[in-house]
């Protein structure tokens, strides 16, 4: 993906969810959807009357969404949370905000919309409660209508995550996620109203079907049309139709209507091209009345038995990732170019699929995936009514799963990205007595809402010795999805295959997989190197051996590695995150990042690990080894040959038959799927040369470092924009004097940002630095460290400069340009 199309993701994302025509004057707009974000009050704690409009709060902080309050802390290793939420605070908290409607808004419907609030929120209108929400990854809408007036309004918001532990990982605490406030006439289209399928596509045409639910929340019978319109990328109009509707006070009506579209640009992971539905409600007259706009894609998803997965006719390995929500430094609130940055270093890792573990994600992750073309498990609930944490979700399932579900459903289903759900992870159901007939009712439920995409659950207990997923809750999936199929006898080196054998109907997809374990950059070579070999040689073992098995067979739709990302919490003191991620937690990939690369990408690669500064070692054997995609590595230290080695998988005559093969013969040393050299020790430079069919294609080095001389900094956007709080990273290293990072430096490095910017917070990706993510300055984590940098609003030059004692400088600049976000709630 080039740049600038990258920086348009953001704008993109926001504005297609505020659904209208910026450029139209706003009292003129049928509907307008104005972002809350800015200028909230916020207090931790649980003061009396805080709900009332009359309440002082003068004393509380300023802040703006989406914030999180745990992030900043205290670490306490006696906290409520465990290690599950990163030792960090939770509690009550409360926010407030005031403002006035824009003055043509008497008799219109106004609903509060919040993306997020973890967790057990209410809310209230000017001192009237209008609604409570436990679960916190789930967006919810109020209709504040009859409680607003003319003037100063105040709405106010308890978010209550005392009861401790209530998750498995950090989840955050308060409004993390954008909240929004929307305004139509009474009779509109309603929220998460549309939902927009393409029954059939090929290249010549596609029939696009639209389900529109329309609410007259007026007091007198309405009469009119509903004409949709079908947009392309563009914003050129390639299809409509228009259906009459009559509707009394107070009903709702779903229209279903049939367009067509010829020619197709469909929607794929290479070229993930998006249409848009204009959804205009016109009054007998034909005064638009309402108008929404809801991005979808033109695309064809099939599921066989004997093929796996299928887009638009093609078979797709699910090469997949799992991610949580939070966004390291910044905890669960976490701004969008901070996933667009970790989404772009996924793809270049070859990943195509993400499973959103195991909650419903931000709304702009999933434009997101929309846009950069990647798959999504969309992913609904970690517990049912089987707890796991005291206080988890299942004490509010029984009252709140059907509701939560379909709201989740409702809101992700034209996400063209979105081809799978995924009904909950490792759930207790799946091994207890009567399981199947909670599962039974929600795969109803995901049916009725969706005919279009299967449903599966992460099912952890298949063929488990203390008490194995039952056969008929398995059989009620569309999908049986496989947590760490190799946990059980045989399947440690089968796999699914004697299930697949057993139940030859069954369609299977790896849900989650292949922990990566270690600390980026930590090598550590065992006292007696002849007996016990390093940990860094065998960390991807198994993952290799599972990702052969992936590959071979077709009808294994896909397999998902936990995690793509680094992720706080469920860690155990002295560590408050987890490192099973492939980029750590403020993306800066480990080697297992690259062993994906070599298997899921053709670009010539060679990663060489580990770093080559070994003091006090010399003449000792070191494992060296390359991850890569070529045919042939040559290895070189201080140039002096230390050896070929060659790797082919899959092996020849799966590709073509004897003596035909579809590419050159290569004569591989292993059978693995890296390579490795035992090289005695001694510094310089250990040089790969990288060969395909014989011709070098690519060289890789990795140097002995000498001393820490000088800060090398880099930024991934040299331009921001200011409206939209967008955000910049900037990487930093430790480096020598000839430029070669250094691998066990820690120096403490200070930030100073000039111009329109902030810093946002730091992080290293060390697992065990418990220094303030809101802090200036951050130790080094074996050479590496990130500043994120936030533009405050206005346009100008930021300037950000990175110090440490002893070294010299580094500072890059960025470009604040203006950029209209989504209209503001004044
Ligand atoms: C899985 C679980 C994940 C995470 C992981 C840690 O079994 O589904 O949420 O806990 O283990 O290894």
């Amino acid at each position: 993906m080039n740049k600038a199309r990258s920086f348009s993701l953001l704008l993109v994302s926001l504005f297609l969810c505020t659904a209208h025509a910026v450029a139209q004057d706003r009292h003129e707009l049928p509907r307008q959807r104005l972002l809350a974000d800015y200028g909230w009050t916020f207090t931790t704690g649980d003061p009396v009357g805080a709900e009332q409009p009359a309440f002082d709060d003068s004393g509380w902080r300023s802040v703006d969404l989406p914030h999180d309050w745990s992030i900043e802390g205290p670490y306490d290793e006696a906290a409520a949370t465990t290690g599950r939420g990163g030792y960090l605070p939770t509690g009550v908290g409360w926010y407030r905000r005031s403002f006035t409607l824009p003055e043509d808004s008497d008799g219109r419907q106004v609903w509060i919309e919040f993306d997020g609030v973890y967790q057990n929120s209410d809310v209230w209108i000017n001192g009237q409660h209008v609604g409570h929400r436990p679960y916190g990854y789930v967006s919810f809408y109020y209709d504040i209508t009859p409680h607003l007036k003319a003037g100063e309004n105040v709405i106010a918001v308890r978010v209550d995550n005392s009861r401790q532990p209530n998750s498995r990982w950090y989840s955050g605490s308060g409004i993390y996620r954008h909240v929004w406030l929307t305004m139509t006439d009474p009779l509109h289209v309603a929220q998460w109203g549309t939902f927009v399928t393409t029954p059939e596509v090929d290249s010549t045409r596609a029939s696009v079907e639209v389900r529109t639910r329309l609410a007259n929340d007026g007091r007198s019978v309405r009469r009119g049309e509903l004409l949709s319109v079908v947009l392309d990328e563009a914003g050129v109009e390639v299809a409509r139709t228009v259906a009459p509707f009559t509707m009394n006070a107070g009903a709702e009506a779903t229209l279903t209507q049939q367009l067509s579209v010829v020619a197709p640009a469909l929607w794929s992971l290479e070229s993930p091209t998006l249409y848009s539905l204009k959804s205009i409600v016109l009054e007998a007259g034909g005064r638009t009345v309402d108008e929404s706009l809801t991005p979808f894609g033109i695309r064809h998803i099939a599921y066989d038995v004997d093929r796996g997965f299928l887009l638009n006719g093609e078979r797709v390995k699910m090469l997949g990732v799992n991610l949580h929500h939070d966004g390291g430094p910044v905890g669960a609130a976490v701004p969008e170019a901070v996933w667009e940055r970790r989404l772009l270093k996924l793809k270049a890792m070859g990943v195509n699929a993400i499973r959103t573990a195991h909650n419903p994600p931000a709304a702009e992750l999933l434009d997101m995936c929309d846009r950069m073309g990647f798959l999504v498990m969309n992913e609904a609930f970690d517990e049912w009514t089987h707890g796991k944490v005291e206080f988890g979700y299942h004490q509010y399932f029984d009252e709140w799963g059907e509701r939560d579900l379909v709201d989740f459903m409702r809101r992700d289903r034209n996400h063209p990205s979105v081809v799978l759900w995924s009904l909950g992870n490792e759930i207790g159901e799946q091994h207890a007595p009567g399981g199947e007939e909670v599962l039974a009712k929600l795969v109803d439920i995901a049916h009725t809402e969706d005919p279009t995409r299967p449903v599966t659950t992460g099912n952890d207990h298949i063929y488990a010795d203390d008490g194995a997923t039952t056969v008929e809750f398995m059989e009620l999936l569309d999908i049986v999805g496989y947590n760490y199929v190799d946990r059980w006898h045989e399947r440690r080196e089968l796999y699914a295959a004697q299930d697949r054998h057993e139940h030859p109907d069954w369609k299977f997809i790896g849900t989650e997989s292949s922990v990566v374990r270690g600390t980026r950059g930590e090598y550590m070579l065992p006292d007696d190197s002849m007996k016990v070999r390093p940990f860094y040689t065998a960390t991807m073992i198994r993952p290799a051996q599972l990702w052969k098995f992936v590959a071979m067979n077709d009808w294994f739709v896909g397999d998902f590695m936990w995690t793509g990302v680094d992720y706080l919490g469920e860690a155990r003191w002295p560590r408050k995150n987890s490192t099973s991620g492939v980029l750590d937690l403020v993306g800066f990939p480990d080697d297992g990042y690259f062993f994906y690369q070599s298997q899921w990408t053709d670009e010539p690669m060679i990663h060489l690990f580990p770093h080559w500064n070994w003091e006090g070692h010399e003449g000792r054997f070191i494992p060296v080894l390359a991850y890569t995609n070529v045919d042939a590595v040559e290895l070189y230290l201080n140039d002096r040959f230390i050896g070929e080695k060659r790797v082919e998988f899959p092996r020849q005559g799966t590709t073509g038959s004897w003596n035909g093969y579809a590419q050159p013969l290569v004569f591989p040393n292993t059978a693995d799927l890296h390579m490795s050299w035992d090289v005695p020790y001694e510094p310089g430079v250990l040089r790969a040369v990288g060969k395909v069919n014989d011709e070098v294609v690519i060289t890789e080095e990795v140097r002995t470092a000498g001393e820490a001389a000088a800060l090398r900094v880099r930024v991934d956007r040299s331009s921001i924009y200011s409206e939209i709080r967008d955000v910049a990273h900037v990487e930093v290293e430790v480096v020598d004097a000839d430029g070669v990072v250094v691998p066990e430096s820690d120096h403490l490095v200070r930030f100073t940002v000039e111009g329109p910017g902030r810093l946002l917070a730091v992080g290293n990706g060390n697992p065990t630095d418990y220094s303030s993510y809101q802090a200036s300055e951050r130790r080094a984590f074996h050479g590496l460290l990130l500043g994120m940098i936030q533009s405050t609003g206005e346009v100008g030059q930021v300037r950000v400069t990175a110090r440490a004692d002893g070294l010299e400088s580094a500072s890059v600049g960025i470009t604040v340009v203006p950029g209209e976000g989504p209209p503001q709630l004044d």
